[in-house]
């Protein structure tokens, strides 16, 4: 055998990942837009009603070996991932509307199809929240959590996670509540200690989400964060992540303008065009877009948003191509679209001589319809995490970076953003801790 695209690297095998038996529970934070479609879209595809399209580990493949070797499985195939059949929901929300009844308010799903999943939807129902309105200014919430401080709160949300643990064999939680106001870490984010001393004593900087991922991280239970809050992105969260082998991944789902900056701008940068301004705008009419017409929601949205390009383009490598180049994101609230957000970029781009050029972009798509399946594909792959050893207690799983707009990663490492990065490196880490070869493109050995 040549160099051949092998990395060569093996490890243990499938034998030391603990198999998907038994059920897994799905605690969703926030059963709005995103998590009612989502979890009706699984109970969907489990009835053969429709098919789970935009879904990696539904229906992506892997290639294992050479090209010229044909074995391609399934994702699914391939990998132990739990059973769509084997999910069990339940979440929490500040409104008691059981899932049938967010899911029609939320306009995602036609009625035909939310009618033939209303026995199951509206089953499922919310248990009361922790919320503080101070943190998403445009919500008013009604079935919260009382307590008599931060901690306590905390405290009701493990009692939570225990009681839904006695019922399923596994837990992963995943946020997709609202957009929290912009928070900066401080000194209470430092360490395990300084976080609970924080919580006891109300901090300020401890917003809500940060509280579902202690939690989470504190019972053991991966914690996939599907919005752009400060929530497991601070060492505290780190540390009690790897303490307690619960995986932790990055922040706010990838779907739609972001994921097509971040097949664009690698495009650009591969071919050394530069780019002089890239200006975003959307307009949006859900309730996602009423929170982020707040402008603290937005700060949180828009840090989140901004971060691609300069991680991507690398300024300070080519001077000449990215260095001055102007961006500028803009999310407009607009009732009368709902959930079918319309996306706007215009790219000022420079070619041979700095000749310029320009490209423009509009993208009419629908949010939830797009961040359903990468919640599930979080979900799946988190629970997988858990299970396998090489994987479980490192904390951070980069590899999931391929889902989020704000991946995370090890101090002192800046982020991919770059889609087809992610996306390597995602298969790669299947391959990996399957015991597969690793693919690296190289193949001389075609040519031996
Ligand atoms: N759809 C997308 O393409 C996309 C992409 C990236 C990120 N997001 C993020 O996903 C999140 C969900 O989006 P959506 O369109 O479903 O919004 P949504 O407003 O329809 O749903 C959010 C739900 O969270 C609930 N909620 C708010 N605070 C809560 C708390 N503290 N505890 C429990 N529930 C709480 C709200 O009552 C609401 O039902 C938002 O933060 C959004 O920014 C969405």
């Amino acid at each position: 055998m040549g160099i051949e695209e092998q990395g060569g690297q093996k490890t243990a095998g499938t034998s030391t990942i603990a198999p998907a038996t038994g059920k897994l529970g799905v605690m969703v934070v926030g059963l709005g837009a995103v998590a009612t479609t989502f979890i009706a879209g699984v109970e969907a595809v489990r009835k053969g009603l429709a098919k789970p399209i935009g879904s990696l580990t539904q229906m992506g493949t892997i290639r294992l070996g050479k090209r010229t070797d044909n074995t391609s499985p399934l994702i699914k195939d391939f990998a132990p991932l739990a059973d769509l059949n084997d999910i069990v929901f339940t979440g929490w929300d500040i409104f008691d509307d059981n899932v049938y009844e967010a899911a029609a308010h939320a306009e995602v799903l036609d009625k035909e199809m939310l009618a033939q999943l209303k026995p199951y939807l509206e089953t499922i129902k919310p248990l009361p929240a922790v919320f503080d309105q101070y943190y998403v200014k445009r919500l008013n919430g009604t079935h919260i959590k009382k307590g008599k401080n931060k901690r306590d709160l905390a405290n009701q949300l493990i009692a939570d996670i225990q009681a839904f643990k006695k019922t399923v064999d596994r837990v992963v939680i995943i946020w997709c509540a609202s957009t929290e106001i912009f928070i900066k870490p401080t000194a209470v984010h430092e360490t395990i200690e300084s976080f609970e001393k924080g919580m006891d004593n109300d901090d300020i900087a401890i917003a809500p989400s940060q509280l579902y991922a202690y939690a989470a991280l504190s019972e053991g239970v991966p914690f996939a964060n599907g919005a752009p809050n400060l929530t497991v992105d601070f060492p505290a969260m780190v540390e009690l992540s790897k303490k307690n082998a619960a995986p932790i991944c990055g922040k706010d789902f990838k779907t739609g303008q972001t994921m097509m900056k971040t097949v664009l701008a690698p495009a650009f940068k591969a071919r050394m065009l530069g780019v002089s301004g890239w200006f975003s705008t959307n307009i949006l009419g859900n309730r996602d877009g009423e929170v982020l017409d707040d402008p603290e929601s937005f700060k949180t949205k828009e840090e989140s948003k901004l971060g691609s390009l300069d991680y991507i383009f690398q300024p300070d490598l080519y001077p000449d191509l990215y260095k001055d180049l102007y961006h500028k994101i803009r999310i407009n609230y607009y009732p009368p679209r709902g959930d079918k957000k319309e996306a706007w970029d215009n790219i000022d781009i420079f070619g041979w001589l700095g000749y310029p050029m320009q490209i423009k972009v509009n993208f009419l798509c629908r949010d939830s319809i797009l961040a359903a399946p990468i919640a599930l594909d979080l979900v799946l792959f988190m629970d997988l995490a858990k299970r396998t050893p090489s994987l479980r207690s490192i904390g951070i799983q980069e590899w999931l970076s391929f889902y989020l707009k704000s991946p995370q990663s090890a101090p002192g490492l800046y982020p991919e953003h770059d889609l087809f990065i992610q996306s390597m490196k995602l298969k790669n880490t299947l391959r990996h801790i399957m015991g597969q070869d690793l693919i690296t493109h190289l193949g001389l050995e075609y040519y031996d």
